[in-house]
């Protein structure tokens, strides 16, 4: 099914599915409580996620909740010092979570490791004084390009406890992406591996880093940190380059956990908008922390007793918050796979399922597509009974996905829990609980203390049935603080819309105020659930010697829900053969890495534009499939 039927059956939709009694009597929050969470944060938003920051451990208290004073630079719990890294490790020390399972990771060939939270405290505080003696300070930024390893959240955890702001680049991502990143963040340190695991290949990762950084490229790296996974031959750099487990036998099981502002920075995550740049969003520790707790607790209803499992790769937002800072927030146990989830066949994940007990599992409708294809027969020869809750986040779950995932993991009894937010927003913004109604394919409704709306261009909600931007009308304290280094960018997204906050998305809302994402308003291409800029791809595209210029859109495609489609304008007398389309492929994937997935490659003789000389993707995007995604597709100027 392509993703346009699967609009169609969204508008459709109309089942209702209830949770069983018993989850509702034993969730920690019940619908009187989430009733009243609802009212308080229409009259008191403050209050409410003040109170949700009281939960947390503060080594010096808020003046106050909000400085709004330079909107849209919104500041939450100014004057506040903490570090997300003493509530995530340092505090469950000093409780009964100490000999608790912090991270059960398995790697792609079976290997698997489990660390308490005592042992996974000490590991990062021996990186953390590896860090520090390799002379990384607070406010320096590291790279982290790193496969899902331990070391991974080691390395994002250590170099948030010294007051680093860590920037984790996907893996997928090319040397020329890599570099781009490291560049503008001017990174002092690279955290890598020599190499690790996926569909039973041996992929080569510390090599990817050398090319970014060859010659006078990225300079500002002065060193480079490789964890040995595969053990393939590496060339390490003399001064500069230094195995990670050199690093940290040197080193001591304690150190002191920088006192951070509540607003100072905490990571960059580069995400794709819109131009061919892509941005670097910064989160802080303080407001980010609340946010991420709060609604990771309520959403997923964490009891002691889970194991919860988010699919997604830590070089994600998603990694970020519902991987590492999330669930140790939260004190649960967090799971880490390396690989591919077919390999060695379409069983593995349940097989992770039932090894470990998993009791939520959070995932993405690609990932639910492709299983789906291999059919039910892969579920049933697992135990799936330890799972309570099932999750799906990144892109629009249709409702034959939800219901599949709903049937054949959750047995008819596990809430599907689909969950809307961004790299921007930093933790859930609308999503059910497990004791809501749900709607196969809806999102439900705005959490507590987030002011959600489906508006029109000027700001005004529109009737319910209608298509409409989704908006946030008021600030959230995991918000991004910023665009590194480009405050214009950043006051981009309150500009488009008066008075808002404008995410990319268009939506709807039904009669009962449920919220429907339709998919994205910009040129933003949702591949698998990760964000690829049209203008990137484009960029890319005019980077080959034989292309004069080119127009890149998302065409849907049955598993990924959408692919890139390129159509290029090829420099006269270059030759419009498969071969230049092999080395169109070869080229982007050079340029991007193997995350922008090209479905196919058109010549065009001329591309169509505005008068002002600007690309119409969404004409092309017409012809293609023949239909838009409501009225609003393109934000763009035609003028
Ligand atoms: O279009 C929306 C889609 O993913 C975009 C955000 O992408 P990113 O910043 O990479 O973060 C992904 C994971 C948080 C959104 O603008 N999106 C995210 N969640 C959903 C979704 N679309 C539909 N349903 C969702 N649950």
């Amino acid at each position: 099914m392509d993703r346009f039927e699967t609009l169609d059956s969204l508008l459709q939709e109309e089942r209702v599915f209830r949770p069983l009694p018993q989850l509702v009597i034993e969730a920690n929050v019940n619908p009187q409580e989430l009733g009243a969470a609802r009212r308080q944060s229409e009259y008191d938003p403050l209050g409410y996620w003040e109170e949700a920051a009281d939960e947390l451990d503060w080594f010096k208290r808020w003046d106050r909740v909000l400085d709004d004073s330079r909107k849209p630079f919104y500041r939450w719990f100014p004057g506040a010092r903490c570090n997300i890294v003493y509530n995530c490790l340092d505090r469950h020390i000093e409780t009964a979570n100490k000999n608790k399972l912090a991270l059960i990771w398995e790697g792609e060939p079976g290997d698997s490791r489990k660390y308490t939270y005592f042992e996974l405290y000490r590991e990062v505080n021996r990186f953390a004084n590896a860090l520090r003696t390799l002379g990384v300070q607070k406010g320096d930024r590291v790279v982290v390009y790193m496969p899902p390893l331990p070391e991974t959240v080691v390395a994002m955890l250590a170099a948030a406890k010294i007051g680093a702001v860590h920037s984790v680049v996907f893996a997928g991502f090319s040397a020329k992406a890599l570099r781009q990143r490291i560049n503008d963040a001017q990174a002092k340190a690279v955290i890598t591996a020599d190499g690790f695991y996926r569909n039973g290949q041996v992929l080569r990762l510390k090599d990817t880093v050398d090319e970014a950084l060859v010659g006078a490229c990225a300079d500002c790296v002065e060193s480079m940190v490789v964890v040995r996974r595969t053990k393939v031959g590496v060339d390490m750099v003399d001064g500069r380059d230094f195995w990670y487990e050199d690093l940290v036998r040197q080193e001591r099981n304690t150190a002191p956990t920088e006192v951070m502002e509540a607003h100072e920075p905490l990571f960059l995550m580069y995400t794709s908008g819109t131009t061919g740049k892509p941005k670097g969003i910064v989160h802080c520790h303080g407001g980010y922390m609340v946010g991420v707790h709060r609604t990771l607790t309520t959403v997923f209803d964490v009891k002691p007793t889970d194991i919860f499992w988010c699919t997604a790769d830590p070089g994600w937002v998603t990694g970020h918050s519902a991987v590492v800072y999330g669930p140790l927030l939260a004190g649960t146990t967090t799971v880490i796979y390396e690989g591919h989830p077919n390999y060695p066949q379409a069983d593995r994940l349940w097989n992770i399922v039932a090894k470990y007990g998993i009791s939520i599992f959070y995932t993405v409708p690609t990932v639910i597509r492709m299983l789906m294809r291999f059919g039910v027969q892969h579920t049933k020869r697992h135990d799936l009974s330890s799972l309570r809750l099932l999750g799906s986040v990144g892109e629009p779950i249709s409702p034959e996905a939800w219901t599949w995932l709903y049937k054949n993991i959750g047995r008819s009894e596990c809430p599907v829990i689909d969950t809307w937010w961004q790299t921007e927003t930093g933790m859930f913004m609308i999503s059910p609980l497990p004791i809501s109604l749900l709607k196969p394919g809806s999102v439900t409704k705005p959490l507590p203390g987030v002011k959600a709306d489906v508006v029109d261009r000027e700001g005004n909600s529109v009737e319910p049935g209608k298509g409409g931007l989704l908006v946030i009308r008021e600030p959230w304290p995991a918000m991004m603080t910023g665009l590194w280094n480009d405050e214009d960018r950043y006051r981009e997204y309150f500009e488009k819309v008066p008075g808002c906050y404008f995410a990319g998305d268009v939506a709807r809302r039904d009669e009962d105020g449920y919220i429907w994402i339709q998919g994205r308003a910009d040129d933003v291409i949702n591949i698998a659930g990760h964000r690829v800029g049209s203008a990137e791809l484009e960029a890319a595209f005019g980077a080959h010697r034989n292309v004069t210029e080119a127009a890149v859109i998302g065409v849907p495609d049955t598993i990924k829900g959408e692919a890139a489609k390129a159509f290029v304008v090829v420099r006269s007398g270059a030759e419009e053969d498969d071969e230049l389309i092999k080395d169109l492929k070869r080229h982007i994937r050079n340029e991007l890495g193997p995350v922008a997935v090209l479905k196919s490659i058109e010549f065009r003789r001329k591309l169509p534009k505005t008068r002002s000389g600007k690309i119409m993707r969404r004409v092309l995007k017409a012809e293609e499939t023949g239909t838009e995604i409501g009225d609003l597709t393109g934000m763009e100027d035609d003028s």
